[in-house]
């Protein structure tokens, strides 16, 4: 059965900018009202100013309007699937922590929620 959204974050992945690591990635997050974004990592010279795909996807979502998300995906060549890091948890938490995401790798999919990637999370309600 073919996935769109995992199709989607995988045409992301090709245009992945990612000179030094040659670890592309790619992600798609589908908006509550099923619209797309994508993402993919852009690395730079100065390395650590390197923007992950999840966090490119949710500039995009963000800048057209998006807030709410139902789903995200995140490709990489790698089995089994890269988690998203860190940052990019914290940055998707924004949003919400019913986020189911399924990372892809050259031949597994797993899904995670993102309450469980991020247990005890900081958060905006925390700011009153
Ligand atoms: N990368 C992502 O795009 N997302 C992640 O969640 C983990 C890492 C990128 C950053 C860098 O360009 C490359 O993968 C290697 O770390």
């Amino acid at each position: 059965m073919t996935d769109s959204l995992i199709a989607a974050a995988r045409a992301a992945q090709v245009r992945a900018y990612a000179p030094y690591s040659k670890f592309r990635v790619g992600a798609a997050l589908e908006a509550a009202d099923g619209s797309v974004f994508l993402g993919c990592n852009v690395e730079n010279a100065s390395y650590g100013l390197t923007i992950c795909a999840e966090r490119a996807a949710i500039c995009a979502a963000v800048s057209a309007g998006a807030l709410r998300f139902r789903r995200a995906v995140v490709v990489s060549d790698v089995d089994p699937p890269a988690a998203p890091c860190g940052a990019c948890r914290q940055v998707l938490a924004e949003f919400g922590l019913d986020l189911p995401i399924d990372g892809v790798g050259l031949t597994r999919t797993v899904r995670w929620q993102l309450s469980e990637l991020l247990p005890a999370a900081f958060g905006p309600e925390q700011l009153g």
